[in-house]
């Protein structure tokens, strides 16, 4: 296998198919040249873990298993290709909920090993920056990433493809999980990004709400305080029986999240002297966030890529991009042994 995959590294024209079940998407992909996406079928299960006010992972377990074939059949359809023209498989072996990886590990192994084809193993923050890769047609590195999603908030100096370094990290909570949880005390319905998001646009930024100031001259994240903040807020006033503005609160935390995750981003690419700024993950799709790093970019003179909104969050074209650039510097290959993992280091 070992052979077939240096193969990949020369071959013009490569066809990924790739996996990604790391959460609550069951999600396939046909990618070719780690740029262009043939197909990207998405089959959410939002609305079924909404009753539950968030992910319950034995349920999405269970539905990645009912849904996957299906998903993979139509992947196939849409990219207008059959097995035999895949070159590879790629697929999710972590960071995110085992049960949920273990869905799409074991079918990719199966694909493999039934096709005879080489398993590339990607991490799902790699797959994350790879979403840029297909929104931006000449986006190369070396540029640096704010990483912000459910699972991370980070800042990364990418200096090619497969190297990277970094600069930042949350000591706490990750980004997504604060406006989840915020969300979740406002009453508003699962994934609470995109409902925070939307409210915030009736609301003023009238209340003061902090990030820790201790990491003020880190680029280090801290999002457990604001958001306990927030939670402490909404209990007082109801206590109280004093009405809440629930779109004044929205805006106040938007605010000031974004404001600190846009202040460090633009910081760390003063400081590595990089001017191209790129940001990946679910919480990438804020507006409010993409206001901020557009206009901040523009004022210090740095290139600002995002991705388009489709493949800002889960998706599997984005971890087909990311396994074009494993197999071009040969690295990623796995075998059946491949096991889910829930924690990867970035
Ligand atoms: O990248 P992603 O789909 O999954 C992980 O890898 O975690 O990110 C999901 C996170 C959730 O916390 C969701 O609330 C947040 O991204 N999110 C948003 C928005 N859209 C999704 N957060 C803020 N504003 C949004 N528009
Ligand atoms: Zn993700």
């Amino acid at each position: 296998m070992q052979e077939k995959f240096e193969g990949l590294r020369h071959k013009n024209e490569v066809l990924i198919l790739s996996i990604e079940s790391s959460c609550d998407e069951t999600s396939i992909a046909v990618v070719k040249n780690g740029r262009e996406v043939l197909s990207n079928i998405v089959a959410s299960q939002i609305e079924i873990h909404r009753r539950f006010g968030g992910v319950v992972p034995e349920v999405a377990s269970r539905n990645h298993i009912t849904a996957i074939s299906n998903i993979f059949d139509e992947a196939l359809a849409t990219a207008k290709v059959t097995k035999d023209d895949i070159d590879a498989i790629a697929v999710t072996f972590g960071a995110g909920l085992i049960g949920a990886l273990l869905v799409g590990v074991n079918f990719a192994k199966a694909l493999a090993y039934s096709l005879d084809l080489p398993l590339i193993a990607v991490s799902h923050v790699h797959g994350h920056i790879g979403a840029n890769y297909i929104s931006h047609s000449s986006l190369t590195p070396p540029f640096v990433c704010l990483m912000v999603s459910g699972g991370h908030s980070a800042i990364l100096k990418v200096d090619d493809y497969y190297d990277m370094t970094l600069l930042g990290t949350t000591v706490d909570d990750a980004v997504g999980e604060a406006f989840d949880k915020v969300a979740r005390v406002l009453g508003l319905p699962y994934p609470g990004g995109p409902e925070i998001d939307r409210l915030a646009k009736e609301g003023q930024p009238s209340i003061k709400f902090n990030v820790s100031s201790s990491l003020k001259n880190s680029l280090n994240f801290s999002f457990s305080g604001i958001k306990t903040a927030v939670v402490n807020y909404v209990h007082n006033k109801t206590q109280k029986g004093e009405e809440i503005n629930k779109a004044d609160i929205a805006s106040s935390f938007q605010e000031c999240v974004t404001s600190e995750l846009a202040e460090k981003a633009i910081r760390a690419c003063q400081q590595s002297g990089i001017h191209k700024l790129v940001v990946a993950g679910g919480v990438g799709a804020n507006s409010r966030l993409k206001e901020k790093l557009t206009e901040n970019c523009q004022k210090e003179n740095i290139e600002f890529f995002s991705p388009v909104l489709k493949y800002c969050t889960d998706n599997a074209a984005m971890i087909g991009a990311a396994a074009f650039y494993m197999i071009k510097k040969g690295i990623g290959l796995a075998d059946l042994s491949l096991s889910a993992k829930p924690n990867v280091d970035l």
